[in-house]
């Protein structure tokens, strides 16, 4: 979730590299770095913190040469910059972007996450290459140095035969300096096109206010970019044409990446925040690599309960968490709101894990009920978006969730995510106990990998049914969510988010509980959202839908593509592809996230600021 830019032109492109990084850091970042190119050198500058600190390390630079700018600062014409949000590797300054090879001659600036880094990286220390950071990007920056024979896209291209991950990254090279050489898998990449200068960045804010002419960088392809010329390459090395489109965003629009909402954008980078939480922590046959964590596999395998504790959408994912760990590695886990945990004298027991669940890492209930579980001996891990943050320091291990800055006050993307590092973690745990036969563990990873890409088609078939639900029960005055098993903490978090950002009061229920009470609210006025997607008891729930619809009420489903059997009880079917029953809440929570946007957006809210509500309660 970095921001990159890259520039090549006729005029001296420092400051404007410095501009395009401001232009990203709303995105919240933790380093930053440029380099600038000149005939036969590059020079770097790096600084930890925010921008402003590059910005005064470049200033002292200026200082300690009298005042003028250094020779390639006043001269060079083209460069990369790069802000960073730390994935692999601490936020330290050796790890800051750009990265180059020993020698200096190829520096990088990388968005992503290279899952082969490792092999990479011994390989190339066998063959005399000197590390300095412990980023996955250098060792891109060594590859393609080790691959250079004077052209830099032909070593491009050959590095990128043996990257295995998803990515996006420019190089550059002393010995061609005009030139600046992009690829892209699967992360933000675009092209901007201007008068004698061309621009590379990770979103379009960053050059908008020197072009408005933008082409877009497509998976697996490879750009080659001097002042005068743009050229587009595809996998098999065949030039491509690319089309210059013209944007005519507002300023706030565009910080959005196009979205009208922060909420609309966050969804839509659902797929980018699972691939960068799985990443390189799921091996091809299914087992983890979850060093990270800092917890031995022995110590793994000698716990006996997890417990989880968080609040809100947190909490949402420890419950979904609970049915995959018991399921896969049989540790019993408990689930509590953490406001509760923290006051009802709760009972630990020797090889208890606790599991503190918060994007934010400063909830400060879930603080409370983790700094709780460790005075009383409990080994406690956080799952939190944010490094640095409180319940990185109150935890004796953190698995980070990868899904970039959220700001939109209803949390999607960092849901997605807590389920992603849930299931690795619980994957780890049966990886342990084994208590799954390898091939299982294999046909999930594969699963569980291919989740970018099933969220993708989701959003990519369904958003417009959706739309059109949302505006046929605009004014609906509540809306009731049913789920069974797997699919309860998708109607709790469906619910959730349909309060928060439409005001319309909503509930959920086990579907098995509707008939103890909650029936009794159900009219012809009521739209009942149904989570029917593959389980072991659909049949119950198909039961639960016609029990609904016999009471006049409007079922709208989510079901598993290819289960025609669900429309035969519901008005409005919402498909979302076939996977592992246990990985299905991956997928059914993005329509339930897109009904309530477009119920709020029928009735004219402020989704991205919802009332009363804050990003971070810091407070009981
Ligand atoms: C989710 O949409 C809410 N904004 C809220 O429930 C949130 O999940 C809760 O406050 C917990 O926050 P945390 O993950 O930062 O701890």
């Amino acid at each position: 979730m970095c921001g990159i830019v890259g520039y090549t032109g006729s005029r001296p492109c420092r400051e404007l590299l410095l501009a395009g990084l401001g232009k990203l850091e709303y995105r919240g970042y933790d380093s930053a770095g440029l380099s600038l190119v000149g005939d036969g050198r590059i020079d770097s500058v790096h600084a930890v913190g925010k921008l402003s600190y590059l910005q005064e390390a470049v200033a002292a630079r200026d200082e300690r040469n009298g005042g003028s700018l250094a020779t390639l600062d006043a001269e060079s014409c083209a460069g990369v910059a790069h802000t960073r949000w730390a994935t692999h590797g601490r936020v330290t300054q050796e790890n800051a972007h750009p990265h180059d090879d020993a020698s200096g001659r190829v520096h990088i600036v990388m968005n992503g996450i290279i899952e082969n880094w490792a092999e990479l990286r011994r390989r190339l220390e066998s063959e005399g290459a000197v590390f300095t950071s412990e980023t996955d990007t250098e060792v891109v920056a060594h590859l393609i140095a080790s691959h250079l024979e004077g052209d830099l896209f032909g070593a491009v291209r050959r590095a990128c035969l043996e990257l295995r991950g998803h990515y996006s990254f420019v190089a550059v090279s002393a010995d061609e300096p005009d030139l600046l050489v992009g690829a892209r898998k699967e992360c933000p990449l675009v092209v901007g096109r201007g008068e004698g200068e061309n621009f590379f960045s990770s979103a379009i804010p960053a050059f908008m206010a020197e072009t408005r002419q933008v082409q877009f960088v497509e998976d697996d392809e490879i750009v080659t970019m001097t002042p005068d010329e743009v050229r587009f390459f595809d996998a098999a090395g065949k030039e491509v044409e690319r089309e210059v489109t013209e944007v005519d965003w507002d300023e706030a629009t565009a910080e959005k990446g196009g979205y009208e909402t922060f909420m609309l954008k966050e969804i839509h980078e659902q797929p980018d925040a699972i691939a960068e939480t799985v990443g390189d922590r799921l091996r091809p046959d299914g087992t983890l690599d979850l060093d990270d964590l800092g917890i031995s596999d022995e110590e793994l395998r000698s716990f006996r309960r997890v417990l989880v504790v968080a609040c809100g959408t947190s909490y949402h994912a420890g419950v979904v968490a609970r049915y995959a760990i018991e399921e896969w590695s049989g540790v019993p886990v408990g689930v509590d709101i953490a406001s509760e945990f923290r006051y009802r004298k709760p009972l630990f027991k020797t090889n208890d894990l606790v599991v503190g669940i918060t994007q934010s890492g400063e909830t400060a209930d879930t603080l409370a009920a983790m700094r709780l579980a460790r005075s009383s001996g409990a080994k406690v891990i956080a799952i939190t978006n944010v490094m640095g943050s409180q319940a990185t320091r109150d935890s004796d291990g953190v698995l980070f969730t990868r899904a970039g800055l959220e700001i939109g006050v209803a949390a999607t993307k960092t849901f997605v995510a807590q389920t992603a590092a849930m299931y690795l973690l619980g994957l780890k745990l049966a990886e342990v106990q084994g208590s799954l036969p390898p091939e299982v563990m294999a046909g999930l990873g594969s699963d569980l990998r291919a989740m970018p890409q099933h969220v993708q088609h989701i959003l990519e078939t369904q958003t417009e049914h959706l739309a059109e639900i949302g505006e046929r029960f605009r004014d609906a005055g509540f809306f009731f969510y049913l789920g069974r098993h797997i699919g309860l903490p998708i109607a709790l978090e469906g619910a959730l988010k349909m309060k928060e950002i439409s005001y319309v009061p909503s509930d959920a229920y086990a579907a098995g509980e509707m008939k103890h009470g909650p029936i009794a609210l159900l009219d012809d006025r009521t739209p009942v959202v149904c989570v029917a997607t593959d389980l072991p008891m659909l049949d119950k729930m198909l039961s639960n839908m016609a029990e609904v619809q016999a009471r006049g009420a409007h079922v709208i489903a989510v079901a598993t593509e290819g289960a025609h059997q669900v429309a035969e009880n519901a008005e409005e079917v919402v498909y979302v592809p076939r996977t592992d029953w246990l990985l299905q809440p991956l997928l059914a929570i993005v329509p339930l996230q897109l009904l309530s946007y477009y119920v709020a957006r029928a009735r004219g809210l402020n989704i991205d600021q919802p009332r009363n509500l804050a990003k971070t309660v810091t407070v009981e």
